[in-house]
């Protein structure tokens, strides 16, 4: 591929979208084309699965999130990163198949072996993924902030978002080659500056 794959991960109002534009902006200013884009959705359809993923008023088991979740990253990868990533697009994603992992697989219980075959038929792997790693009361905090009605996620408890943070940090620990954990606590360009340094010594 001529574009390379950035994916930011991340719990709850860690500032992943914030700084996925703050990225794609910083690339696109040194001369290199990049998108930026977010999971669930980022294609049409991929948006409306993203819109029953995220009510909290719809009942999903955790399987059948997993599965949505999914098709929906099947449709964003066919339709917006690999034809991006082709054309020579860096593509940085504001979540991606690790949220699938921690999530539903580690967060709710979904079988590993499962989401792993799910993952192979995905088939697209990220050149680097950064965790965006912060301590669950800032992250509602930030949440909290934003003034809107709790999402399906975000509606967790407390244990469930402490096992979240523990799951991404868990893959970037088995990973170190392709992972690059970043204290998102401090202040957002405080945070850019060091996600700026990782991609520049990482990715050239
Ligand atoms: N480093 C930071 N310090 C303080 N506030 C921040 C920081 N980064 C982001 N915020 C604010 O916190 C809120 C959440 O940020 P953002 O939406 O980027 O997080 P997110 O990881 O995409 O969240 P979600 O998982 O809910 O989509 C926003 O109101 C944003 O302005
Ligand atoms: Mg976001």
């Amino acid at each position: 591929m001529a574009g390379r794959f950035i994916v930011l991960e991340g719990g709850e109002g860690a500032g992943k979208s914030t700084q996925a534009r703050l990225l794609a902006d910083w690339l696109a200013a040194r001369g290199v084309a990049s998108l930026a884009t977010r999971e669930p959705g980022g294609a049409p359809g991929a948006e409306r699965i993203r819109a029953l993923l995220l009510d909290p008023a719809a009942p999903l088991t955790p399987l059948a999130q997993t599965l949505l979740h999914v098709a929906a990253r099947v449709e964003h990868v066919a339709e917006t990163i690999h034809p991006a990533l082709e054309a020579g697009i860096w593509v940085v994603c504001d979540r991606f198949m690790d949220s699938t992992r921690v999530y539903q697989g580690v967060a709710q219980g979904v079988d590993a072996g499962a989401i792993e075959a799910l993952a192979a038929i995905v088939g697209m792997q990220p050149d680097l993924t950064i965790v965006l790693d912060v301590p669950v009361s800032v992250s509602r905090e930030r949440s909290a902030a934003r003034g809107r009605a709790a999402d399906r996620y975000e509606a967790m408890d407390d244990a469930a978002h402490a096992r979240i943070r523990e799951g991404f940090l868990a893959r970037a620990a088995a990973h170190p080659a392709c992972y690059a954990v970043v204290d998102a606590s401090p202040d957002v360009d405080a945070v850019f500056a060091a996600l700026c340094a990782v991609v520049a010594n990482r990715l050239g």
